[in-house]
């Protein structure tokens, strides 16, 4: 990414391949294919920016959350390279990284404006106020929106991973032919919880014999999606009322999905407020976001010391400062 947040280039090594036997990521063999594969990612990213190891200006990782043999792999790696080029080194969040998504396509995205992350480990809302502070609104009490997709995906037998699957097989299927539960939780509340709503799949499914799961797959995987898709609008915007602001970002790995996309966007009409849904590559997880987001912490002060550590279970803090483009454009850089 060039100082001026532009992508020069984003290569992603997937390792579907490498775990969809399993039906899950295996830990193990995630971190293996990181040291196997992350100098190759990296000299490739360089080649097609055209760019020379010794004009990057800082380098951003990803400390957590996470596997913490993948993050690792990462920590290391970027440790080892702003060493030997004598550079800053900036620690991100993995989160941080979902939420600076939301401005690399539309740096002119306002605030304040609520912000929901939904993908495979968190499906959490937040209030990005005007001067870059971030408030915790509410998350998951059990599985994440992602979990929620691929634990469907296995259950239906669609393979791993989930989320794209059932997308594409919604695609032909009918909703309103199978009606799953919406888990709104208490009156009023912006937390979410999709464990019972797998729970109700299950028991749904195994109740049905060979013949009916093959001929009823696409409107159950159609219904099921339209339960996710339906809490997660109704919960933004409705932290979009509460709030009083005027913008949505949704982002992460589950805001790829197309349905939520076409829901949102034509609320966002109704209610005449800005959406940010950055473009589905950028949505699932990529190193774009990371850069930006360490962009971003570089332009605060925030470096990382060499004796950064992988964090699995980092959290974001309930409050913190970020610093969204718009505020570094006008000039109001936070200490
Ligand atoms: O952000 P992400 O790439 O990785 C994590 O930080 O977890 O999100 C991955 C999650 C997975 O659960 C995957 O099934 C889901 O995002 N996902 C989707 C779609 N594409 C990816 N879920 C629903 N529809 C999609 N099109
Ligand atoms: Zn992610």
């Amino acid at each position: 990414m060039t100082g001026e947040g532009r992508i020069v280039s984003s290569v992603l090594c997937s390792q579907h391949d490498v775990h969809a036997r399993y039906g899950g990521v295996v830990p193990e063999l995630a971190a293996r294919r990181h040291i196997e594969t992350v100098d190759t990612i990296a000299t490739e990213a360089l080649r097609k920016a055209g760019v020379a190891w010794t004009n990057i200006q800082a380098v951003a990782v990803t400390n957590g959350p996470g596997l913490a043999g993948a993050l690792l792999v990462g920590v290391s790696f970027g440790k080892a390279l702003a060493y030997a080029l004598r550079i800053p080194l900036v620690a991100v969040n993995h989160l941080e990284g979902h939420i600076a998504s939301a401005w690399v396509e539309q740096p002119d995205f306002p605030t304040p404006c609520v912000v929901l992350i939904v993908s495979g480990g968190h499906t959490h809302l937040y209030l990005v106020q005007s001067d870059g502070t971030l408030q915790l609104l509410g998350k998951t009490l059990d599985d994440a929106a992602g979990e929620a997709f691929d634990k469907a995906a296995k259950i239906l037998g669609l393979g791993f991973p989930g989320g794209p699957a059932i997308d594409r097989l919604a695609q032909t299927g009918a909703a309103a032919a199978v009606k799953f539960p919406r888990p709104y939780l208490k009156p009023g509340s912006l937390d979410f919880s999709f464990s019972g709503l797998k729970t109700a799949l299950l028991y749904h499914w195994q109740d049905r014999s060979a013949q009916e799961r093959q001929d009823t797959v696409a409107d159950v995987a159609a219904g099921y999606q339209e339960a996710i898709v339906d809490v997660l609008v109704e919960k933004a915007f409705r932290a979009v009322r509460r709030h009083r602001v005027n913008a949505l970002a949704v982002v992460g790995g589950v805001s790829a999905n197309s349905r939520l996309r076409k829901r949102l966007a034509a609320r966002a009409t109704d209610a005449g407020i800005r959406l940010a849904l950055p473009s589905p590559a950028l949505c699932t997880d990529n190193a774009a976001m990371i850069a930006a987001a360490g962009q971003q912490a570089c332009r605060q002060g925030r470096l990382a010391a060499w004796e950064l550590e992988a964090s699995a279970d980092l959290s974001l803090p309930a409050i913190m400062e970020m610093s969204p483009p718009k505020l570094r454009q006008a000039g109001q850089r936070r200490a």
